[in-house]
């Protein structure tokens, strides 16, 4: 059996240049994480924490320039083990200062040249990804059927149009939307929220992708169909055993599908490891930002006694004015006098604290 993680992303950074500020926004600066086989990990943080563009970068599908400017995108294929930047890094030139991104110079025509190469072997067929809006990301003037057929003949072996209008209607019932015949030939304009997404989830599976990436999945649609697609996860993740990177400021639905979750903060990964052991309020190694995050949703109790609704207590981190300390530390209600100094002056190391838990905090961090 292959061991090594299907997708892993290493020191991510992925900048835009505000014209306005005349800076950079840092959107992602620091994410380190994997998707191993069949395994959903799910990726947490508040808004504007860079989780979209983290996907967005894997995927090759930013505006905005620089965009990418280093790290590493591993994904294994059929092809081989590929660091999907690799050929990339030969169009980027980043100057850096005390460490600290002074002036970037890309080449971005050559860069999105030569990514559309790269992604063109994997982009739909070796990863998927299903969008927050599903109406928005079908094509308005074809049918639900015709797109998913056209999906299956582009990117497997079922070429010809019976077999591919076959496989659509087989991942229609599959999805267990409705009268799947009839939303063969429906044009998503008169589908309902919910039956879009799961139109968008069959015409993601549908290709037989190895991965998918399932962008705030149940966001925007009304909460009876939400939990339904939920479910609909649920089942298609025990069945196919895809692996999944899945996005979601909801906990609920994180606690629900995955096997192991990230936390993000002001772009950089701040805890990754076990889905019951970063997500367990009671578990003793925890992120100060993981445990306000946590405590920051209301538990049912909470709700029926109308009493502590609490949100994080201070402002989003600014993207642009980094801090050269912790970026939690003006809102961090655990700095102790014995790290106070590091914590505000020190961006801590991402650092395995026990046996795949990792923790970028000065509170555990060793040596
Ligand atoms: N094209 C762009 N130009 C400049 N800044 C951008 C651009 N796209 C995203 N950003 C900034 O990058 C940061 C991360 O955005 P991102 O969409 O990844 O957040 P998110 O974690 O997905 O948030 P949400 O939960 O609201 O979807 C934000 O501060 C956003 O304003
Ligand atoms: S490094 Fe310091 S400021 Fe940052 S989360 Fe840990 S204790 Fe809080
Ligand atoms: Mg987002």
């Amino acid at each position: 059996m292959n061991s090594s993680p299907l997708l892993r992303i290493e020191n991510l950074r992925t900048f835009f240049y505000s014209q306005r500020k005349h800076a950079f926004v840092r959107a992602v600066d620091g994410v380190t994480l994997d998707v191993g086989r069949s395994e959903t990990v799910g990726l947490v943080g508040e808004s504007g924490s860079g989780k979209s563009i983290t996907a967005m970068s894997v995927m090759g599908l930013l505006r905005g320039g620089p965009g990418v400017i280093g790290g590493r995108i591993e994904f294994e294929s059929a092809h081989g083990r590929q660091n999907l930047l690799e050929k990339l890094q030969a169009f980027v030139e980043v100057h850096e200062q005390n460490g600290r991104v002074m002036s970037v110079s890309k080449d971005e025509k050559g860069w999105r040249k030569a990514s559309e190469r790269i992604m063109r072997n994997y982009r739909g067929k070796e990863i998927s990804m299903i969008f927050q809006n599903p109406r928005t990301s079908l094509n308005p003037y074809m049918t639900v059927g015709g797109q998913i057929a056209e999906s299956i003949r582009l990117h497997t072996a079922n070429r010809s149009e019976s077999e591919a209008r076959e496989r659509a209607l087989y991942w229609l019932e599959r999805v267990k939307i409705d009268s799947p015949k009839l939303r063969y030939k429906t044009y998503p304009a008169v589908m309902s929220g919910g039956m879009c997404q799961r139109a968008m989830i069959a015409m993601a599976l549908s290709a037989e992708p190895s991965m998918l990436i399932a962008d705030e999945p149940t966001t925007g649609l009304d909460a009876t169909i939400q939990s339904k697609i939920v479910d609909l996860l649920e089942e298609l993740k025990s069945e196919t055993h895809i692996s999944t990177l899945l996005i979601s400021h909801d906990i609920s639905v994180i606690s629900r599908l995955s096997d192991r979750v990230a936390i993000m903060y002001g772009g950089a990964v701040v805890e990754f490891g076990p889905a019951r052991q970063v997500l367990d309020p009671h578990e003793e190694a925890r992120h100060p930002y993981t445990a306000a995050l946590i405590d920051s949703v209301p538990s049912q109790q909470k709700i029926r006694d109308k009493s502590n609704l609490q949100a994080i207590e201070g402002d989003v981190l600014d993207t642009i004015n980094v801090p050269a300390g912790c970026r939690f530390y003006d809102r961090c209600n655990r700095v102790k006098d014995g790290i106070r100094e590091r914590c505000a002056t020190q961006h801590p190391p991402l650092q395995e604290i026990s046996s795949g838990h990792h923790m970028r905090c000065w509170l555990f961090a060793k040596g």
